[in-house]
């Protein structure tokens, strides 16, 4: 088996394989150390009914109508009941869960949650997670990693995924992984964006992967911007600061999200309303109050305020440490005395590889999990805390289902290795011994992030939408020409940038023609030339494929309703 990605789901998904099969060995190539993958820095906790008050039925609604039934409901039903289990096995690898005075799992409220169902180890959840996965993954001597191994390419012949090839980063070695099933754990895309809480290697890898080797990348138009970003860094000032009880204010000293039908302002806690709303909501709301002028310009652009103060320096240091840590660090501020500065920024992809309920891709071999997939929880907008979640039930999922796949399969045939060494050649002919190419990686990447930030950010419409579309497209042409000023082979970041840059213009492409078909707003997508839900033709999943001569074509899937008719989404009642 080869896992590629070494995060949260890939690491459970290497757990979930090793246990249910002793026999596979288990290859997790990873272009980082495991713990440098992007779930390190997931900050605000993790979502699972827990509490006498809550039920597996709220949690489903509350997730399904959150992300404006676009949700596969038999998938989201699946995870709400399978998370509990899942936290709990976390506690027993270790996982130092925040508790109550009296033992009990301390759980807060979180956006557009409405009842208190979010665990959390301070705000450093997903640094507690990961660690206790990698510890855990140790334990079983068939789990061999590949660290700092880059994938070029899905190896597939006679139908169904057979390996990967990967750069060993510090040698510049290309070699071939073969396998009898792949499952692709490579996080979101969020860099495709000039503004991003996402680390610089979140570039949609296994995303292209699986695009380019003929899997479809599912609701790739739905773009969580998450409402508090720090200004010029993007840095996440988690939702916890919010589900603590903090407030959002205008230019105006004013709690704006009031005017949003979001509810009105109440006392502590903040359950179902106002700052803890949805994150699409909160975001479109931070739009309008700038059009209105009722934002703040500060040396980034424009940004509201981020109240605090009011907590107390204890609740602070004890809950929110870590939102503090980056305050002073990044910010120059003391937040238990000034107020934060943020705005909206890229968080999540709520689209990605298509997958059924198990991981699996319509590629027979090929499985998915985690943001990197789409086993469509999060519908058109996801809920804060679901994702690690998701991680945690789908990476075990996926993994049990590529295990049992992986057991009826035979050897890798020895084509993929010819496979292999035409990918070899394909790396030195168009990039690594290429010299006379004239364009710049970082101007190209520039302005693909550009193009998708103005394009393809909170509010699109067709006009901007075929526009960028079109940039796009000659980007791609401009990418063959592109300039590699290294040519050696060890760590080479030149390289691995131009392949990056390469997965995210494909990836790019897939939002924009994925947006310019959907001709509604739901959720994260708001078209401002189509501002209505439009469930006749569009309670539907979009599927990008990608063609033979590289263009995208869009598919669609109905959307799986197994309980909950759609609906109107209601908070602040
Ligand atoms: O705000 C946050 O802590 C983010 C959490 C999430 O995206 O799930």
């Amino acid at each position: 088996m080869v896992l590629v990605g070494g995060g949260a789901a890939g690491l459970r998904a290497a757990i979930a394989i090793a246990q249910s099969d002793p026999r596979l060995s288990i290859a997790v190539v990873s272009k980082v150390y495991p713990m440098r993958s992007h779930t390190v820095s997931a900050e605000g906790g993790a979502a699972a009914v827990v509490r006498p008050d809550d039920s597996f039925d709220e949690h489903a609604y509350d997730t399904i109508s959150g992300g404006d039934w676009l949700c596969d409901q038999d998938a989201v039903e699946a995870f709400v009941h399978e998370a509990p289990e899942e936290m709990l096995r976390l506690e027993h690898w270790g996982c130092p869960w925040s508790r109550e005075p009296d033992g009990h799992i301390a759980v807060r409220p979180f956006g557009g949650m409405k009842k208190m169902r979010t665990w959390f180890a301070a705000d450093k959840t997903g640094f507690h997670l990961l660690h206790t996965l990698f510890q855990t993954s140790l334990k079983y001597t068939r789990v061999v990693r590949y660290d700092e191994c880059f994938v070029t390419k899905l190896l597939v012949e006679e139908g169904r995924a057979q390996g990967v090839v990967a750069i060993e980063l510090m040698s510049g070695q290309v070699r071939a992984i073969t396998a009898k099933a792949v499952l692709l754990c490579t996080g979101g895309c969020g860099r495709v964006f000039p503004f991003t809480t996402n680390a610089n290697i979140k570039n949609g890898d296994g995303m292209a992967l699986a695009y380019r080797a003929g899997a479809p990348l599912k609701d790739m138009e739905f773009v969580q911007y998450h409402p508090t970003g720090l200004p010029f860094t993007g840095i996440l000032i988690t939702e916890a600061a919010r589900a603590e009880g903090g407030w959002l204010l205008n230019k105006d000293g004013y709690r704006y999200l009031q005017d949003y039908n979001l509810g009105t302002p109440q006392p502590h806690p903040v359950l179902r309303s106002m700052e803890l709303g949805p994150r699409d909501r909160l975001s479109q709301a931070f739009v309008k109050e700038m059009e209105k002028g009722r934002t703040i310009e500060g040396p980034y652009g424009p940004v509201v305020h981020l109240d605090i103060r009011h907590l107390g320096e204890k609740v602070i240091k004890t809950k929110l440490p870590f939102v503090r840590e980056l305050c002073l660090k990044y910010q120059n501020i003391d937040p238990i005395t000034e107020m934060i500065p943020v705005r909206p920024v890229v968080h999540y992809m709520m689209g990605g590889v298509h997958t059924d309920i198990n991981g699996a891709t319509p590629l027979p071999g090929l499985y998915a999990a985690g943001e990197a997939a789409c086993v469509s929880i999060n519908g058109a907008n996801r809920l804060g805390s679901n994702s690690l979640s998701e991680c945690l039930v789908f990476g075990a999922r996926a993994g049990r289902a590529a295990a049992a796949f992986a057991a009826n399969q035979p050897e890798a045939s020895s084509a993929v290795l010819a496979q292999a060494a035409d990918e070899q050649r394909r790396l030195e002919r168009e990039l690594l011994h290429k010299t006379d190419g004239r364009e710049r990686i970082a101007v190209l990447r520039e302005e693909m992030q550009q193009i998708m930030e103005g394009s393809a950010g909170i509010y699109r419409s067709g006009a901007t939408l075929t526009e960028a579309a079109r940039k796009l497209r000659q980007l791609q042409e401009r990418f063959r020409n592109i300039a590699l000023h290294d040519h050696s082979r060890t760590f080479n970041t030149e390289l691995i940038a131009a392949l990056e840059l390469s997965y995210m213009l494909d990836v790019a492409e897939t939002i924009v023609q994925s947006a310019l078909r959907r001709e509604e707003s739901r959720g994260a997508h708001q078209r401002t030339d189509f501002p209505a839900r439009d469930d006749q033709r569009y309670l539907a999943h979009s599927l990008a494929y990608r063609n033979a001569d590289g263009s995208c074509r869009i598919e669609y899937l109905p959307v799986t309703i197994t309980r909950w008719p759609p609906g109107e989404r209601v908070y602040g009642k």
